[in-house]
């Protein structure tokens, strides 16, 4: 088994700690982002924290011909892939940019199944492989007001459990990390800072969001929801009407300090 791990979004919040965690157990990394600034700062820091390698390769995964290049650019079949890179866009569908739209599935979606398309043969037929989908709590109901954000982490979910029942055997396995919110640059990305879920003092520290998605990922469990208050939160939810949920979603997500 080699020790190579492909990390996307490794210049964010979760990225960043997962990087620095599969570096400590000694994983050579290929990681991506669109900031090169930061992969050439993270990878000097990672290589300085062990003797490892350290690729990078800074680009838009939303483009099909870098998705492409990413995949050459692999020395070989990853024993970890980590599809962490992602992004939501706060306000109501009618009025948001269609850009943004558009390029958020090419992201949360379509480069996600991509990559686990591309990386998943080699990995069955070594018989080996870890995959960590970053998923969300989001992933468990509609979410007015981040319609399509919610709508692609419900797919992230789906994809990630029925791929861990088709995989079983393999020794492959396939983690939907779900975390709620973390403190990260994802509410600025979002344009949604001002809504109470995104307050800072809020949300979960990423180290140990990424420290339990790594855990989780490395056992081969199929679902992680990150933090009792949410595991709770989604097992009740199942015995609500879904009316209710859309409700109490749409007044959460509404919700803005003055
Ligand atoms: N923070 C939360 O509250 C929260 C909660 C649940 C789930 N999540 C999920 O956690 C994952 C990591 O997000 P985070 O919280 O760490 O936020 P973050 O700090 O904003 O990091 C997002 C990462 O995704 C990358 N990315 C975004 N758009 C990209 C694009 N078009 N092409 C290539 N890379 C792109 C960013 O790279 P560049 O900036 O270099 O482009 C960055 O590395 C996401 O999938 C997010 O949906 C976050």
């Amino acid at each position: 088994m080699n020790r190579l791990a492909v990390v996307t979004g490794a210049t964010g919040g979760i990225g960043i700690q997962l990087c620095r965690l599969l570096a400590r157990n000694g994983y050579d990394l290929l990681i991506t982002g669109r900031s090169e600034d930061r992969l050439r700062m993270l990878a000097n820091e990672l290589k300085a924290l062990q003797s490892i390698e350290v690729n990078f390769l800074a680009g838009d995964l939303s483009d099909p011909e870098f998705r492409g290049r990413l995949f050459e650019m692999a020395p070989g079949t990853p024993s970890v892939l980590i599809n962490n890179a992602g992004f939501g866009d706060y306000g109501p569908f009618a009025g948001s940019d269609w850009e943004k739209q558009d390029e958020m599935i090419k992201v949360n979606v379509l480069a996600l199944t991509q990559f686990t398309h591309m990386f998943l043969p080699g990995m069955v037929s070594k018989g080996y492989g870890r995959i960590l989908n970053v998923a969300s709590v989001a992933s468990f109901q509609p979410g007015p007001l981040m319609s399509v954000y919610y709508a692609t982490k419900s797919y992230v979910l789906s994809f990630s459990e029925a791929l861990s029942v088709e995989l079983a055997k393999t020794g492959v396995t396939v983690t939907a990390l779900c975390p709620g919110p973390v403190n990260t640059g994802f509410a600025k990305a979002a344009n949604a800072e001002s809504i109470n879920v995104f307050k800072q003092s809020s949300g979960a520290d990423p180290e140990q969001v990424a420290g339990y998605g790594y855990r989780m990922m490395m056992k081969g469990k199929p679902v992680a929801v990150f933090g009792k208050k949410f595991k709770v939160l989604i097992f009740f939810e199942r015995f609500l009407p879904r009316s209710a949920v859309r409700r109490m979603l749409y007044r959460i997500q509404g919700s803005r300090s003055k």
